[in-house]
């Protein structure tokens, strides 16, 4: 029974992916490595934000039978490594220059634009690092988590593609936000069923789901959230000219489509004695971790009225 493995802690394993993200940035940094930069990336992942992908993947990961729980373990660290370098990239200057990001400044405020830029670089080296080691174990499994997490943000249709759409004149909403949230999240879902054991397919379409879903909450979060509550500026869309969803199709719009992508999660997580647990935790999880207090009121109504288990 699931309940028993040891790493089902993960229902509540927030310190079990910390002490991965600690083993994972360990895997390329040493006593070698110049302070400030070490610093720099310290700050880029510790303390967390909402650590919404590893959760996903270990959330994915029980559900699907807790097989191989140390290469969940290092994928969900891996993701979440990915994510943190996505921030710092995206907090420079040459894109969102963002003073804030939770809570406290961004990685260049404190360090400099140069090491930020480094920083990044180097949570993406430790990400895969961290991954490779666990290679002479699970060959075929490992080779196969890194080609989904390095496609989930790659130049075609991951992370990269999604960032570099911001440069674009018309940028159709859906798809910038399937490559720039959206394809973590399914690479998190994924790397939760393939390291638990189980069929990836119906799983990556509950993180694509999810993603649209985090993604138009962020996007409703910066028009309406208060920096107290999001831990980083607001309105930065609107004065950057940045693609959002409520800029785009306002906001009742955006309200209705994130309630229809929480009913369509709902519908797709597969069942099982673990879709209880799943569909509160997801719900818990999008009450506190997507737009912080400020938004909570909307998120739980729409938490609560739509994923419900059946
Ligand atoms: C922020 O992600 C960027 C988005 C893709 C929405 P999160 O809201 O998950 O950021 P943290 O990790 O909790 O700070
Ligand atoms: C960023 O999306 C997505 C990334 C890939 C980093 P946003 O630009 O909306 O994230 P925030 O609002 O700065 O957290
Ligand atoms: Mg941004
Ligand atoms: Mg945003």
């Amino acid at each position: 029974m699931i309940s028993k493995h040891p790493v089902d802690l993960v229902g509540g394993s927030d310190e079990l992916i910390e002490q991965a993200l600690r083993a994972a940035m360990g895997s390329a940094l040493s006593p070698a490595s110049p302070t400030h930069l070490r610093g720099a990336l310290e700050a880029a992942v510790f303390p967390g934000g909402a650590r919404m992908r590893p959760k996903l993947c270990m959330k994915v990961f029980n559900a699907c039978g807790a097989s191989q729980p140390e290469l969940a373990l290092r994928a969900a660290a891996a993701i979440e490594l990915l994510h943190c370098a996505s921030l710092v990239h995206d907090d420079l200057p040459c894109f969102d220059n963002a003073p804030l990001r939770r809570g406290k400044p961004s990685v260049h405020r404190l360090f400099g634009e140069p090491t930020a830029v480094l920083a990044g670089d180097a949570l993406i080296v430790a990400a895969f690092k961290s991954l490779s080691r666990q290679v002479t174990r699970t060959p075929l499994l490992v080779v196969r988590i890194i080609e989904v997490v390095a496609d989930a943000i790659g130049p075609s249709h991951g992370l990269i593609a999604g960032q570099s759409m911001e440069a674009m004149t018309h940028v159709p909403i859906d798809r910038y936000h399937q490559y720039k949230t959206g394809s973590l999240f399914v690479a998190a879902a994924t790397c939760g069923a393939l390291t638990g054991g189980g069929d990836p397919a119906p799983w990556a379409k509950v993180g694509e789901l999810l993603g649209h879903a985090y993604q138009i909450a962020d996007d409703i979060a910066d028009t309406v959230g208060r920096p107290e509550a999001l831990g980083k500026l607001g309105a930065v869309d609107t004065q950057l000219d940045r693609p959002n969803i409520v800029r785009s199709q306002g906001l009742d719009s955006a309200s209705a489509k994130f309630y229809g992508y929480l009913e369509q999660i709902g519908d797709t997580i597969p069942a099982g004695p673990h879709e209880e647990s799943f569909v509160d935790w997801l719900s818990q999880a999008l009450c506190k971790g997507v737009a912080g207090a400020g938004k909570a009121g909307l998120i739980q109504q729409a938490a609560l009225e739509c994923v419900q288990p059946s």
